[in-house]
């Protein structure tokens, strides 16, 4: 079963700047809401139960959005019939209730974000979301997990891309493919087009082995001095542990730049 998601949250955000100098990048709203609530309602619809948070110790409004209470209670005090404040603060208790912080205080890489989540994972897979990346439309998370349970593997959310794009995504190769899956058999982070496998991008969404830890405190930093989850994904492949690729059938919009981010608004409405 997978019940927890780990959201690596220590990003510099500067392809956003200078918005995400002032707000983290997963607050900027979106159509009235962070997209990190996005994220954590897919995750709540596919059944998870418990989110690690992986933030810089200094970044203390990720924090204080979802643990305010004191604001929260004097407000209401105040505004006895303002229903809209009882909700929104009955909201914030639910995703409160769910949350748990572990610190990368530089942004080391997503491989070095799940080592941090160690003493949190419970199962035997947990999944892993990049708070830039929304897929709307379809729960991605949940047609995940359901190829997990079928498969009993590892899986990877993932979409074509246009092969003049591939050294900007982690790319994967596989052998067998089926309308919405394939099995991989090579990963490779931000390849070269002569060196990619395919045109079929990693999308941030993982469905990871807890064995994963143990190859991740091994490893060494790869591109940008950073310890990436990619890596470790190719040196469990290589193991022969299965790692299913699943051509998710929602809508993508990255949110990670400034054009995708301006374009989310209106992407999301059209779906809402
Ligand atoms: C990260 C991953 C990459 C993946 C991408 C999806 O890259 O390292 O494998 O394809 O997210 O958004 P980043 O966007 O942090 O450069």
């Amino acid at each position: 079963m997978v019940k927890q998601a780990i959201i690596p949250l220590a990003g510099l955000g500067t392809r956003l700047l200078p918005l995400s100098s002032i707000i983290p990048k997963e607050l900027l709203p979106i159509n009235g809401k962070p997209n990190l609530e996005y994220i954590m309602e897919e995750c709540i619809q596919a059944g998870i139960k418990q989110f690690i948070f992986v933030v810089p110790k200094n970044r203390t409004s990720i924090k204080k959005y979802f643990f305010n209470d004191a604001f929260y209670k004097k407000i209401i005090k105040k505004k006895k019939k303002d229903k809209r404040l009882k909700e929104v603060f009955k909201k914030i208790k639910r995703y409160q209730k769910m949350i748990k912080f572990v610190y990368q205080n530089k942004p080391e890489g997503t491989g070095h974000a799940v080592l941090q989540c160690k003493k949190y994972l419970s199962g035997t897979h947990f999944l892993m979301l990049l708070a830039d990346d929304l897929i709307v439309k379809k729960n991605c998370s949940k047609e995940m997990i359901a190829l997990h349970k079928k498969t009993k593997s590892s899986v990877i959310a993932t979409k074509k891309v246009d092969r003049k794009t591939v050294s900007r995504w982690g790319i994967l190769g596989f052998k067998l493919k089926n309308k919405n899956s394939f099995l991989i058999n090579e990963v490779i982070e931000k390849p070269k087009l002569s060196e990619a496998p395919s045109n079929y991008a990693i999308i941030g969404r993982y469905i990871l082995p807890k064995k994963i830890l143990s190859v991740l405190k091994n490893q060494s930093r790869g591109k940008g001095g950073e310890i990436h989850i990619t890596d470790a994904i190719k040196t469990l492949v290589k193991e022969n542990e299965k790692f299913y690729g699943n051509i998710f059938k929602g809508k993508y919009i990255d949110c990670g730049t400034l054009k995708g981010f301006i374009n989310s608004g209106l992407t999301i409405s059209k779906y809402l």
